[in-house]
């Protein structure tokens, strides 16, 4: 709990907007709207957004994900967040993980940077069971992406958006002034040796353009990196990867088990990201939803004062 109640002056109440404070295992603002902490230290603060929030990540990909991430083939995204972060934020206050999952990137970031706290913020309850007990410096928070945030403005010194719904306008929001989002996504090569045997939903090629469009309603892109690498994986790796991801919703268990068996005992996989270092764009108009036809890159501005290190391992 000591986490939750380190994240309330963070929070607002979802129904109208007012402070929180916790009495035993419930949460209410002054009003009286009231949510109840969960047995696992999360607290579900649903209700501002869409009427009926999709549920996300199901048991079975959370359980995949924790699997294939504690096996650490994504350490070395880990490891480039943190490099980035060493220059967009002081390393003190509150990062914040929308669409966190387990949590895993956010406890990652938190054992880099000490003197900061962590706000781990998923739609799905067994995602937000695990980012609980991510790291004793880390709430989970349960909300709709899509939707207003339970946060206050400017409360946050870093997001952190890995593989995950993003709305630029709700980030922008909630940044600190000089606080920055590092958004994670794709890139064409991901997973590809994976895709075609096991009948994974490939990258979109439009992607990076669609990003651009959803980050420029808000957020200026300071620094874009390509980062990609090789993990050698065996089967049960391979089968982790496929059903902690999007594809998990469209083909059956027993078929990813079938297919898996048929691959090679140990198959070396690329791993490709873009990782988008951002800030909240200044003096423009913001919707309060990302806009559909918003993929203008000259929305696109980049701040000269901004040159981070290159992180090892990164590319292009
Ligand atoms: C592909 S997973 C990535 C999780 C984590 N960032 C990671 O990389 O390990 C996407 C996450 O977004 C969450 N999610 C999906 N829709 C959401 C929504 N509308 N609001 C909040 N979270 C959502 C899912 O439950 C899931 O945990
Ligand atoms: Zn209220």
């Amino acid at each position: 709990m000591a986490a939750l109640d380190d994240a309330l002056p963070l929070l607002r109440c979802p129904t109208c907007g007012a402070d929180l404070a916790r009495e035993g295992g419930v949460v209410r603002c002054a009003a009286g709207h009231s949510f109840d902490v969960a047995r696992q230290g999360y607290v579900s603060l649903l209700g501002g957004g869409r009427a009926r929030a999709a549920p996300g990540d199901t048991p079975e990909m959370v359980a995949a994900r924790e699997r294939f991430l504690g096996s650490g083939h994504f350490q070395p995204l880990a490891t480039a967040l943190g490099d980035l972060l060493e220059h967009g934020f002081g390393g003190q206050g509150s990062i914040v993980d929308l669409g966190a999952g387990t949590g895993w990137y956010l406890a990652n970031l938190l054992d880099r940077f000490p003197d900061a706290t962590g706000l781990a913020l998923d739609v799905s309850k067994p995602a937000l069971r695990r980012a609980a007990r991510a790291h004793p410096r880390a709430a989970a928070v349960g909300c709709d992406a899509w939707g207003p945030l339970p946060l206050r403005d400017h409360v946050a010194a870093a997001v952190l958006n890995v593989f995950a719904p993003r709305n630029a306008s709700e980030i922008a929001r909630v940044l600190a002034p000089d606080g920055a989002a590092l958004v994670v996504t794709p890139g064409g090569r991901h997973l590809e040796e994976l895709v075609r045997p096991l009948g994974l939903i490939g990258i979109d090629p439009d992607k990076q353009a669609r990003l651009a469009g959803q980050l420029a309603v808000a957020l200026d892109v300071v620094e874009r990196r390509e980062l990609s690498w090789r993990m050698r994986l065996d089967h049960d790796g391979a089968l982790a990867a496929a059903a902690m991801g999007p594809s998990a919703f469209h083909v059956e268990p027993y078929r990813l088990d079938e297919r898996v068996a048929k691959l090679p005992a140990q198959l070396d996989v690329t791993a490709a990201v873009t990782i988008s270092l951002t800030r909240a764009a200044e003096r423009r108009a913001r919707p309060r939803a990302p806009a559909a036809d918003a993929s203008d890159p000259a929305h696109r501005r980049t701040r000269p004062g901004f040159r981070p290190n290159r992180s090892p391992g990164g590319r292009g």
